[in-house]
C-alpha cells in the first residue's frame, strides 16, 4: 500500500458502522441535508445489530412508567449507571418505539392489536417490544432502508484503520477498501464512531466474528481514554459449546433452568426473581453450579433450560429462530427436551467515554471537537456495571439518532480541518508492516490463546491471581505478535491481514479490561472478584478511565457517577 495512492473524500460528516447507532445517526445528518459517508466493514444488513433477538425496552403499558424503567436500569446497573442519562433515555424510549414503527419496524401485537410486551431479567413489568425473536433484524432493515432513502452513501467491505485525531480535534478517518485495498482518507467536519462490542475477545461469545473492538484500540492508541473496561456482560443463555445467543425472551416466554440433579437451582440464588434476575446474577448462578459439579452435557459444562411446559404455539410464533438454533448446533428441540446452555460473553458495557450529546471525551471533563460515537463501543453510561436485557437496542437507536442530532446542531460552527494523504501514513505503515514482517507466529493461535485465557482468568470469576496471571499472558501475547507472518500478501480480500489487525485491536483493549479489573478491588454487576465479594461504594462508586502510558502499560484514574434520585442500595432480585 502506497502513500501515493491514497484518495482523499471530503464529506460534512463520516460515520463508521451501519449497525442501528451508525445508520440511526446517518439518517438524521442525511435527512438535514448534510453530506455523509458510512464506511463499514460489513455490508450494513450484517451488522451485529440485527441479532438481537429478545427485543427494545419502552415502559408502554399502563401498568408501567418511564420513571420504574429508569429504576430497573438504575439498579441493574448496580448503581454505576449515570442517573441523568438513564432518566434521558429511558424517558424518551416510548417515542423512540413510536419512531421505530413509523418508519415501518413491524413489532408482535397483543390481543389488542397493541403493540406486545414481554417480561426480561430485572424488570419490574414486561416491557420489552418485539418483533417474535428478531427484533434487531427487523429494526436493522428498517432503519437501512429509511436511511438509504435520505441520501446516505455507504462505503461497505472498507476497513477503518484509523481516527485523524490532533491537538483535541478530529477531522474524520483513514480507512481502505476490503476488496480492492485501496486506501483512502474520509475528511469530514464531524466523525463518529458506531462500530460496536468486544466480546471476541472471549472463547466462548455470542458475538459476530466481527466484534473485535476496533474503534477501542485505535481510540487508545490516540492517547485517548477508555470508561469502565472491567465491565463485560455475560449472557445467562449460550447454547452450549457454541455461546450461540438463546434470547432471554427463552425465560421471559417461562423457561425454567435446572442442573443435573434435576434442581431448579435459581431459588438458591434469586428466590423473587427466579429465572428473571438480572443477567450478571443468573449468568454467575449457572456457571456455580457447573464448578461444583452440577453441570449437564457430555462435558457437564452447561445447564438445562427447559421450555417443554409451554404451550407449542408459543415456541412456533414469539420463539422461532431459537428453536431453530438449537435444532442446528445442538440437535436439540425445544419442543420435545431441555437444551443445553451456559453464560456466554455478550455485552461490553465500557467503551468510548461520551457524554449525553454523544460527544468523546478526551478527560472526564473535556471533549474532542467533531468526534462522537454512540451504540455498544461507547460508554454514556446507561448501563453501568450490568446491563438489563433489552436496553441495548434502545441505547443504540436512540443515542444514534442523538448523535445524528448533535453533529446536525455543531456542523454549522465547525470548519473543515484540511487533510492531506499524509494523513494515512500510520493505516499504511501498519498494513504494510502486517503484511511483510516475517516471524514465526500465527495469528490464529495468538488470538486463541487470548480468548481462552481472557474466558479462565478475566471472565464471570476474577481474583486478584487470576488477574495477575493473565496481565503476564497478555503481555507475552503482546511480545509474540510482533513476530507475527501472514500468507496471504495479496490485494483482494486479505482476511489474513484484516484478521491481524483484528487481533492487535483484541491485544490493546483486553489490557484495559485486566487493569480495571486488577484496580477495581470490588464486587459490582458483572465484574466479580471472589477476594473482595461485596460492592465498595465509599471507594468505587466511580467510574475508571484509563489510557495507555507507554507501549503497553496504562494509567487509570477514576471520574464521578452522576448519582440523581434513586440512592444506591443493596441490590435483591
Ligand atoms: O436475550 C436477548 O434477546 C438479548 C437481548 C439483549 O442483549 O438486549
Amino acid at each position: 500500500m502506497q502513500l501515493s495512492d491514497v484518495k482523499i473524500y471530503e464529506y460534512d460528516a463520516v460515520v463508521v458502522g451501519a449497525g442501528l447507532a451508525g445508520l440511526a445517526a446517518a439518517k438524521e445528518l442525511a435527512e438535514a441535508g448534510k453530506r455523509v459517508a458510512v464506511v463499514t466493514k460489513l455490508h450494513p444488513l450484517r451488522s451485529h445489530s440485527g441479532a438481537a433477538q429478545g427485543g427494545i425496552n419502552a415502559a408502554l403499558s399502563a401498568d408501567d412508567s418511564t420513571e420504574l424503567h429508569e429504576f430497573d436500569t438504575v439498579k441493574g446497573s448496580d448503581y454505576l449507571g449515570d442517573q441523568d442519562a438513564i432518566e434521558f433515555m429511558c424517558s424518551k424510549a416510548p417515542e423512540t418505539i413510536r419512531w421505530a414503527e413509523r418508519m415501518g419496524a413491524v413489532f408482535s401485537r397483543n390481543e389488542e392489536g397493541k403493540i406486545a410486551v414481554r417480561p426480561f431479567g430485572g424488570q419490574s413489568k414486561p416491557r420489552a417490544c418485539y418483533a417474535a425473536d428478531r427484533t434487531g433484524l427487523t429494526l436493522l432493515q428498517t432503519i437501512y432502508e429509511q436511511a438509504f432513502r435520505a441520501g446516505i452513501e455507504v462505503f461497505d467491505e472498507w476497513y477503518c484503520a484509523d481516527v485523524l485525531y490532533e491537538d483535541g480535534k478530529a477531522k474524520g478517518v483513514a480507512a481502505f477498501n476490503i476488496r480492492t485495498s485501496e486506501p483512502a482518507i474520509f475528511n469530514a467536519k464531524v466523525t463518529m464512531f458506531a462500530t460496536g462490542g468486544y466480546g471476541r475477545a472471549y472463547k466462548i461469545n455470542s458475538n459476530a466474528h466481527a466484534n473485535t473492538g476496533d474503534a477501542l484500540s485505535i481510540f487508545a492508541r490516540r492517547g485517548l481514554p477508555l470508561e469502565d473496561m472491567e465491565f463485560v456482560q455475560f449472557h445467562p443463555s449460550g447454547l452450549g459449546g457454541s455461546g450461540v445467543l438463546i434470547s432471554e425472551a427463552a425465560r421471559g416466554e417461562g423457561g425454567r433452568l435446572f442442573n443435573s440433579e434435576g434442581e431448579r437451582f435459581m431459588e438458591k440464588y434469586a428466590p423473587n426473581a427466579m429465572e428473571l434476575a438480572s443477567r450478571d446474577v443468573v449468568s454467575r448462578a449457572i456457571m456455580e453450579e457447573i464448578r461444583q459439579g452440577r453441570g449437564v452435557g457430555p462435558n457437564k459444562d452447561a445447564v438445562y433450560i427447559d421450555l417443554t411446559h409451554l404451550p407449542k404455539e408459543t415456541i412456533l410464533t414469539k420463539l422461532p429462530e431459537l428453536r431453530d438454533l438449537a435444532i442446528t448446533f445442538l440437535g436439540q428441540d425445544m419442543l420435545k427436551e431441555p437444551i443445553m446452555i451456559a453464560a456466554t460473553a455478550h455485552y461490553s458495557m465500557g467503551g468510548i467515554p461520551v457524554n449525553k450529546r454523544t460527544q468523546v471525551r478526551r478527560a472526564p471533563t473535556e471533549f474532542v471537537e467533531g468526534l462522537y460515537a454512540a451504540g455498544e463501543c461507547s460508554c454514556v453510561s446507561v448501563h453501568g456495571a450490568n446491563r438489563l436485557g433489552a436496553n441495548s437496542v434502545l441505547e443504540a437507536l436512540f443515542f444514534g439518532r442523538v448523535s445524528g442530532e448533535s453533529m446536525v446542531e455543531d456542523l454549522d460552527k465547525l470548519e473543515l480541518i484540511p487533510a492531506t494523504k499524509d494523513d494515512a501514513k500510520n493505516m499504511i505503515e501498519q498494513v504494510n508492516w502486517t503484511k511483510t514482517n516475517n516471524g514465526d507466529e500465527r495469528v490464529p493461535k495468538l488470538r486463541a490463546e487470548l480468548q481462552e485465557s481472557m474466558t479462565m482468568d478475566a471472565g464471570v470469576f476474577r481474583t486478584e491471581e487470576s488477574l495477575l496471571k493473565q496481565r503476564d499472558k497478555l503481555t507475552e501475547i503482546y511480545n509474540r505478535y510482533k513476530n507475527i507472518r501472514i500468507d496471504d500478501k495479496s490485494t483482494v480480500f486479505n482476511t489474513d491481514l484484516q484478521e491481524a489487525i483484528e487481533l492487535k485491536h483484541m491485544i490493546d483493549f483486553s489490557l484495559f479490561i485486566v487493569e480495571g479489573a486488577i484496580a477495581r478491588k470490588e464486587s459490582r454487576g458483572a465484574h466479580y472478584r471472589e477476594d473482595y465479594t461485596k460492592r465498595d461504594d465509599e471507594n468505587f462508586l466511580k467510574h475508571t478511565y484509563a489510557k495507555f502510558n507507554g507501549e503497553y502499560s496504562l494509567d487509570i484514574e477514576y471520574g464521578d457517577v452522576v448519582l440523581g434520585k434513586f440512592e444506591p442500595t443493596e441490590r435483591k432480585y
